[in-house]
């Protein structure tokens, strides 16, 4: 039996296609949400976008300090695993919940499958560094989307017959989901945009909206930036980002600012944006796969491979540098290759999860 955990709008789309598959070969498996993310707009919204099963579980931690939700995880899930006994516990990215997943099953000796391993900003500020590096440490099958990723792993002394690279699986919720978005979704219609005449934003690193400066800082350039093009600035705003504009009082006036959009809205956005500005991880690596240039409004990033590939630039977050970004990415070759894969990373995940017998648990 498979626990699947998530808790976050990242994790319900990057296991969608784990489930989808686990649905399909009719294998035993429940989901345990952990409700780090509870909002219609970042949770519900995606379990009927994508006609996702409910959760056996929901421990509906939500919000809090750092030490308090991982701790509200940490002793929930355990209740949850100790009850069902799963043989595997499957944990995606590199939130809150991964850490606490993981660690939970580790110490029950439960194997533990890392569903996007290896990744490295090589940024131990962020939370998400963190998280992700203790989670692939304690985790018996690694899941590495690229082989950047299986080095990054290999390097820090994980065996290498833990590791499997599979693509991203983002890839295949994309290419699950890129049609139905098409015929669905009327927000270009709604906003009153058109392809490719505007920029489409998003920003919630807790490194970035939680600093007054800093959000300041990014709010003036895409001010600018709407100023220099006469293009809308489409920003559909995670909550920590508007709790924090709030707070601080900052100026959005020019900026349109929108609720977070569904799947296939937010799809639908992404693929016909002339340009996407973000500091996520998830849509670094779908402007990539959809063939959007992106500007990332951060200093690091653990997704190289959009870099490499010619797609994505590392502006930081100051204004005058993410202006030149935007200029230098707009006259940028549009054509590179995806780098994550053919969309079967969960067909791959899946079929190495029916094979572990006797490979998990042994060091
Ligand atoms: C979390 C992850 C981050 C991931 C992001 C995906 C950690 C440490 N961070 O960040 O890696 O990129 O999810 O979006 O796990 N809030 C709501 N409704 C919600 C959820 C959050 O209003 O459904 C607000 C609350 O004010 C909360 C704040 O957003 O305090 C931050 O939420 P939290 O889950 O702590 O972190 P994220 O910034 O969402
Ligand atoms: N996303 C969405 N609606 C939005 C913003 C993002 O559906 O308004 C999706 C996006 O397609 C991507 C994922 O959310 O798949 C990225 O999540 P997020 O940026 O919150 O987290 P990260 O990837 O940085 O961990």
């Amino acid at each position: 039996m498979i626990a699947i955990v998530l808790g976050t709008r990242p994790e319900i789309i990057k296991m969608s296609p784990i489930i989808r598959e686990c649905e399909a070969k009719q294998i035993d498996y429940f989901i345990l949400h952990t409700g780090q993310h509870y909002s219609y707009e970042m949770d519900r919204a995606f379990f009927c976008d994508l006609a996702l099963p409910e959760p056996k579980y929901n421990l509906d931690v939500g919000s809090g300090s750092h030490a308090e939700q991982t701790s509200r995880i940490l002793t929930g899930i355990e209740r949850v695993l100790e009850k069902e006994a799963p043989d595997i516990v499957l944990v995606q990215g590199d939130t809150n919940t991964v850490l606490a997943g993981a660690l939970a099953a580790a110490k029950l000796h439960i194997p533990i499958g890392h569903v996007e391993a290896g990744l490295r900003s090589f940024d131990r500020q962020m939370p998400e560094e963190i998280n992700r590096v203790v989670a692939d440490h304690i985790s018996d099958l690694l899941f590495a989307p690229t082989e950047t990723a299986r080095q990054h792993l290999l390097h820090e002394g994980i065996p290498h017959d833990k590791i499997l690279v599979t693509g991203n699986t983002v890839v295949d919720a994309v290419f699950q989901s890129l049609a139905i978005a098409r015929t669905k979704s009327n927000i270009t219609e709604t906003l009153g945009i058109m392809p490719k005449g505007y920029f489409l934003v998003t920003s919630h690193r807790q490194e970035n909206v939680d600093s007054p400066e800093t959000l300041h800082e990014i709010i003036r350039a895409l001010l600018a930036i709407h100023a220099e093009y006469s293009l809308p600035v489409i920003f559909p705003m995670h909550p920590r980002t508007k709790k924090m504009a709030q707070q601080f009082q900052l100026p959005l006036c020019g900026i349109t600012v929108i609720d977070p959009t569904g799947f296939f809205d937010f799809l639908q956005l992404e693929s016909n944006a002339r340009l996407i500005l973000t500091d996520s991880g998830g849509v670094q690596e779908e402007a990539c796969i959809l063939g959007v240039p992106c500007v990332t409004l951060r200093n690091t990033t653990e997704r190289p491979e959009t870099i490499d590939a010619g797609a994505n630039l590392l502006a930081g977050t100051g204004c005058d540098r993410i202006r030149e970004g935007v200029n230098e990415m707009l006259n940028a070759r549009r054509t590179w290759e995806n780098p994550y894969g053919d969309g079967r990373a969960g067909v791959r995940i899946v079929e190495s999860i029916l094979g572990m017998k006797g490979r998990c648990g042994e060091g």
